[in-house]
């Protein structure tokens, strides 16, 4: 049976003779224009290898061969690109492909390059080796982001203990974390993490260190901590910032001496946890006013890594864009799409507040709105994001946080405003809120709320 061959956008070679060399070698072969097609080509039918010449301005790293990598890791990749440095090619590789050509294209070194792949065809390596979790999976060429990616890299190789991460929320520190977890010697130990602020305190400290039997009413049986069931394993502590005083000092001992007792024990339990903290918060801030023990800040940031919000990466947008597409095209069993040229600027242009994670959000809902499989920057559905610089009130007067709200202290809240607007008069406050009168008695009764002075007498 012929082979059969993708070849991907060779602007710079003729089409022509190519065909006649694949052809003279007994191979069949499909022509695609970009990146999005040749995923779409290779889903609908299989191909034994993708010869991809990506053009000079794209360069390897823009995606195409990733995604051409991570959605058909069986297929062997051959690079054919106008740029020669030995930069690009290393970047190829380590993605991935199995070799490196650059045009003008010696006929002879494409012939047994293909013939080469074929044989090999089943025993391509995955990128870089790595987990499926590892640091590979973290997109973005702009230059901060290959810098994070090599201080991490680093930092997975090394076992310094404990690292800071530091950025807005949805700049990727969760998937930092795992990442590094994943990509080093700890990978075959637990990688556990905590959103401090998910808890109330005394959970919160029992969760990490755990408790004796009898420790409190309701400590039927021993329990071990997060600190334990990691050991060996790495502990990511998201919002740190958010940890009370106590449980800081707490920490830190872990940090220092690596030992801490559980809630109602007395013996010392000894762990070695790879301790990786992350926060959205000014600690610096968090210092001077005190929330935030100096001495555990500078033991946690002697290695901070700074995610840099997404507005400060553009050009790490189109990449994450297209995929998020993919994936949640893949994902919702949607035929595959493609975002217009057009689309990829309106999405580079906006502020994203909420970063990555709103990007993809936004992704995720246009793949699932969106019929059209080519999608246009008025198909997206940028929709109202808590913080954004326009929000759209038209659909809700009063955004839900990300990390949620108490109704009961909303409900306080706007009753004391509309009876502060109404002077503490009951039935005007209670028109404020259409509720009746009774309500608004029941209400502050409820709240213990009173006119400021009242009752002193
Ligand atoms: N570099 C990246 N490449 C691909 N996806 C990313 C990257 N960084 C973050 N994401 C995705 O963005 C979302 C938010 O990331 P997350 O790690 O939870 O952010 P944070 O913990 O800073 O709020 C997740 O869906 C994550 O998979
Ligand atoms: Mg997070």
């Amino acid at each position: 049976m012929s082979k059969r061959i993708l070849l991907v956008n060779s602007d710079s070679l003729s089409p022509s003779s190519l065909s006649a060399l694949l052809t003279q070698e007994g191979c069949e072969y499909v022509y695609v224009e970009d990146s999005a097609r040749a995923v779409r080509e290779a889903r609908k039918q299989s191909f034994d290898l993708a010869l991809l010449n990506v053009s000079p301005a794209d360069g390897p790293e823009t995606g195409v061969l990733q995604n051409m990598r991570s959605a058909f890791p069986d297929i062997p990749v051959i690079v054919i690109s106008a740029n020669s440095t030995v930069d690009s090619a290393v970047q190829a590789m380590k993605l991935g492909a199995c070799d490196f050509l650059t045009v003008p294209l010696d006929p002879d070194r494409l012939l047994r390059s293909v013939r080469s792949a074929l044989r090999h065809r089943n025993t391509a390596p995955l990128p870089a080796q790595g987990h499926k979790f590892g640091l590979r999976n973290l997109l973005g060429n702009s230059p901060v982001m290959r810098e994070v990616k090599l201080m991490a890299r680093k930092l997975a190789d090394t076992d310094a203990t404990t690292l800071m991460l530091l950025g807005e929320t949805g700049t990727g520190k969760d998937m930092l974390a795992r990442a590094i977890h994943y990509d080093s010697a700890r990978v075959d130990r637990p990688f556990m993490n905590i959103t401090c602020t998910a808890l109330p305190d005394s959970l919160l400290d029992s969760e990490l260190f755990g408790y004796e039997e009898g420790a409190f009413t309701d400590a039927r049986r021993q329990k071990k901590g997060l600190f334990e069931l990691a050991n060996g394993g790495t502990v990511l502590l998201d919002e740190i910032g958010d940890m009370s005083a106590e449980l800081q000092g707490k920490l830190l001992r872990v940090i220092e001496e690596k030992a801490f007792k559980r809630i109602g024990g007395s013996e010392d339990v000894s762990v070695n946890v790879r301790i990786i903290a992350a926060t959205h918060r000014d600690l610096e801030k968090a210092i001077e006013d005190r929330m935030f023990r100096e001495d555990l800040f500078y033991r946690l940031s002697i290695i901070p890594i700074l995610l840099p919000p997404l507005r400060q990466r553009r050009e790490d947008i189109p990449t994450l864009a297209s995929h998020f597409l993919l994936l949640a095209c893949q994902e919702h069993k949607r035929l595959p799409k493609e975002l217009t040229p057009a689309a990829l600027d309106r999405l580079t242009a906006q502020e994203w507040p909420g970063n990555i994670r709103q990007l993809r959000n936004v992704i995720e809902r246009t793949a699932l709105l969106s019929n059209k499989e080519q999608i246009d920057a008025d198909d997206l559905e940028l929709g109202p994001h808590p913080g954004s610089d326009r929000p759209q009130r038209n659909k809700y007067a009063v955004l839900l946080p990300e990390q949620g709200w108490d109704m009961e202290e909303i409900e306080q809240q706007l009753l004391q405003q509309a009876l502060e607007r109404s002077s503490w008069n009951q039935s005007r406050a209670a028109t404020l809120l259409n509720m009746t009168r009774d309500q608004v008695r029941y209400k502050m009764e409820k709240y213990h709320m009173k006119k400021p002075g009242a009752g002193k007498r």
